[in-house]
């Protein structure tokens, strides 16, 4: 297979060293992108710099577009020619339809939309993904088997990108608050901002782990920290009063409600 990319800035950037080092054997890698410095280290390790949006196209048997999206309908509109059947178009351009890209495409190929989260940059992301009418089953396998190398795979309606844009795709910043926080806290406590940060990282990253790796309901992962008359009821006791739980909740709710009204505008 040849994995063709068309902008490779920070997602597109991702996606193909994520492939570079997962895809099966034998793939072959391509790419344009406008500021061609961006392209070096992953000319490098093997992916070969074509000279415009169009020779990829031409070249790729999946092509990821990852332009940002007010640059999707004029990269479109210079690749549409080369969008054939046998070919399959992979947007990651947020609040763009399969529609959209249908009837920028020429709606001959197999459309994916697909919606990643920042730490895909990472390769530990959380991606969503939607297949045109136009895809077989087989296609939209195959593609799935590609990403899962890259982070967890959900299949959805397109209904739902705003749900999962408003708790994954925003998910990231929520996060960080709440760990910028604590090293808040760390740090009010005596601790170093270096030490803080390192102790924070840990804790979530472990959490993280127990969540996956326990059958136990979250709320039993909470109560289990929870020693009767200890300090950590006292804390949650605080976060209670205070609605933590309804405050993270009611930010996801807002967001989803943007991500929908962002939607109606487009
Ligand atoms: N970053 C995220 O966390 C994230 C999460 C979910 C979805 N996405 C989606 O991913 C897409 C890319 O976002 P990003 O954060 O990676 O943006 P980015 O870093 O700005 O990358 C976009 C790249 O496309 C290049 N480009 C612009 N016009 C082009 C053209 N006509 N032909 C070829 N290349 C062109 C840009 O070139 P220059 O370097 O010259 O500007 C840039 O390198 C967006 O549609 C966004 O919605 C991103």
């Amino acid at each position: 297979m040849v994995i063709g990319c068309i902008g490779c800035g920070n997602m597109g950037g991702a996606l193909l060293a994520g492939l570079l080092r997962s895809a099966p054997q034998g793939s072959r890698f391509c790419a344009y992108t406008r500021t061609p410095e961006r392209l070096a280290q992953l000319e490098a390790q093997g992916v070969r710099r074509l000279q415009n949006a169009l020779e990829v196209a031409k070249e790729a048997d999946l092509l990821l577009l990852c332009v940002k999206p007010a640059q999707v309908a004029a990269v479109l509109r210079e690749i549409a020619e080369a969008l054939t059947e046998d070919k399959v178009l992979l947007s990651v351009a947020a609040g763009i339809s399969l529609e959209v890209l249908a009837r920028g495409s020429g709606g001959r190929c197999c459309l994916v939309r697909c919606m990643p989260d920042t730490p895909a940059l990472v390769g530990k992301g959380v991606f969503a993904f939607a297949f045109s009418a136009s895809c077989s089953r087989e296609r939209a396998e195959t593609i799935l088997a590609l990403f899962r190398n890259l982070g967890l795979c959900f299949e959805m309606p397109e209904s739902q990108f705003a749900a999962f844009s408003a708790l994954i795709g925003a998910g990231p910043a929520y996060v960080f608050a709440m760990m910028q926080a604590l090293c808040q806290a760390g740090v009010t406590l005596g601790f170093s901002h270096e030490s803080s940060r390192k102790m924070v990282q840990a804790l979530v990253e472990g959490c993280a782990v127990m969540a996956e790796k326990s059958p136990e309901h979250l709320a039993r992962l909470k109560d289990n920290v929870c020693s009767p008359h200890g300090l950590t009821i006292d804390g949650v006791n605080v976060l209670d009063r205070r609605g933590f739980s309804g405050i993270l909740i009611d930010a996801v709710l807002a967001a989803n409600a943007r991500g929908l009204a962002m939607e109606k505008e487009a």
